[in-house]
């Protein structure tokens, strides 16, 4: 087994990884959003890769998702563990906090959000049922138990396109289409790594409460101030997964 791990906003790097290389990549899709990064944590090999590139500086809507996947597996990685911000729309889920998700609504639009396009010998329809790798939530889990960093263990995610955050509006909607998190990354990240049998699963980390259910705007300050303690718990987590 390959762990990466791919970080979002507020996580470029990982304190507590032992860097042993780094590699930059080509596929036949673009390149990746940064050099892959390879390191130790607990003794246990595994790949980072900043999503948003490292200065982070491509928004959500301009991520080559495609290359960022299919260099992952070029590199012989078999789990990819997904790192991202996210706005809080379900009631236990406050700033700081980190969910990870069971399922996806998607609400992006316009990105290259598939590798079944062109020059196909037949039509491709992966299964999707359960977005995210069980086995791999399950340990992701079982590492925050056994760590004791209080996490909720399931919740629909809803990927909007960015990178505008959301109206009052379009969070009552995702909230009462059963949405928990809101974030811009999480598709089509997610249904690319099935495309390419890849185990993938994501750690949400609340920088926010979604549009309108706390009063005033949400600010950039905030968000940041947010992150530092979710992602610290996230970083946490991580360390304890490679213990698994
Ligand atoms: N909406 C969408 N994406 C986000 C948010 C949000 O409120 N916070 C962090 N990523």
């Amino acid at each position: 087994m390959t762990l990466a791990i791919i970080g979002g906003t507020g996580l470029t790097q990982i304190n507590g990884l032992t860097i042993t290389g780094q590699q930059s990549l080509d596929t036949p899709f673009g390149s990746p959003s940064a050099d892959y990064v390879f390191g130790e944590m607990n003794g246990k090999q595994l790949v980072f890769l900043a999503r948003h590139g490292n200065p982070h500086r491509i928004p959500p809507h301009k991520i080559n998702y495609r290359a960022n996947i299919w260099g992952s597996k070029q590199l012989g990685v078999t789990d990819i563990i997904a790192v991202a911000a996210v706005g809080g729309i379900g009631a236990l889920m406050a700033p700081g906090h980190i969910a990870i998700p069971d399922q996806i609504i998607d609400y992006s639009y316009g990105r290259e959000h598939t590798f079944f396009a062109d020059d196909l010998e037949h039509v491709t329809h992966i299964d999707f049922t359960e977005p995210y790798s069980p086995p791999l939530r399950k340990r992701i889990i079982k590492a925050a138990h056994n760590s004791g960093i209080p996490i909720t263990e399931a919740g629909t995610y809803g990927c909007t396109q960015g990178p505008r955050l959301e109206t009052v509006a379009e969070i009552k909607r995702m909230a009462q289409d059963g949405c928990d998190l809101v974030g811009m990354t999480g598709m089509p990240e997610a249904a690319l790594a099935r495309e390419l049998g890849l185990n993938y699963a994501n750690i949400s980390v609340v920088a926010n409460w979604g549009a309108g259910i706390v009063e005033g705007e949400i600010t950039m300050a905030d968000i940041e101030k947010n992150l530092e303690v979710g992602m610290d718990k996230a970083i946490e987590l991580l360390k304890a997964v490679t213990l698994l």
